[in-house]
């Protein structure tokens, strides 16, 4: 399967910075053998729809509200996502679980939503610091997923899952690629069991990706891209990854 990756600008960047960025990723562009997105913030969506049309740079929301529409205020459709070309919605970002107090149950619901809307969702997972020391990282993506799984049954095959340690992100500290490896086993197991399509699914690797250590995470079998966020800032930095992707 041709690999995946997306950038996740978290809440940075500003007109003039996009387009800064957007450019160096395309003056740098060669042969991608990937896919590649960048998940941007919502008030910028139009711009970075016009700066990557035609690029084949896909266009990436970084999160979809559990709504249809209505009175909730800050809220984005995926109604709205759809009308700014948007191919993907992040769900469930561990900082959106953390500050946001998303559930397993709103994680399912945005997934469901951006299906419905024909957006991509990019649904992450993982677990913290003390769920891995207390050895309940299988437990804790088992049912994390499991809630999307249920909740969107025959079409869970159309999803991406993000493996997304929450000690890796943003902390310089990644899953060796054993062990990450070891977790993506286990999602790709639990989809099999959901769907006989799961071969076809993306499960990226998210926490510190950077261009140093992704040509060995993305060799693992069953990793199949990365959701990557502070080096995707940097176009240098994004493109050695992409280019490790193969
Ligand atoms: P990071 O973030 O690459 O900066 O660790 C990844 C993410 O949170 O998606």
């Amino acid at each position: 399967m041709k690999k995946l990756i997306a950038g996740n600008w978290k809440m940075n960047g500003s007109a003039a910075s996009n387009v800064a960025l957007v450019q160096a990723l395309l003056s740098g562009a060669s042969d991608w053998k990937c896919s590649v997105a960048v998940c941007v913030p919502a008030p910028y969506l139009a711009q970075v729809q016009g700066l990557v049309a035609d690029t084949g740079i896909d266009l990436g929301a970084q999160d979809v509200s559990q709504h249809e529409s209505g009175a909730f205020t800050g809220e984005v459709s995926a109604s709205m996502l759809q009308d700014f070309g948007t191919r993907y919605a992040i769900v469930g970002h561990s900082e959106r679980r953390q500050y946001h107090g998303e559930t397993d149950a709103v994680v399912a619901t945005k997934a469901q939503r951006a299906l419905a809307a024909g957006i991509t969702p990019i649904v992450c997972v993982g677990e913290t610091l003390a769920e891995r020391e207390a050895g309940r990282t299988e437990e804790v993506v088992k049912r994390q997923l499991a809630a999307v799984i249920h909740t969107n049954g025959h079409c869970i095959s159309e999803i991406v899952v993000a493996y997304e340690p929450v000690w890796a992100i943003g902390t310089g500290k990644t899953a060796s690629p054993e062990q990450a490896q070891q977790v993506h086993a286990v999602l790709r197991a639990q989809l099999r069991a959901a769907t006989a399509h799961a071969d076809r699914v993306h499960i990226l690797y998210g926490g510190s990706m950077n261009a140093a250590n992704a040509a060995q995470l993305l060799s693992q079998a069953d990793i199949d891209g990365g959701l990557v966020g502070g080096a995707s800032l940097k176009a240098a930095d994004f493109l050695s990854i992409i280019a490790a992707a193969h």
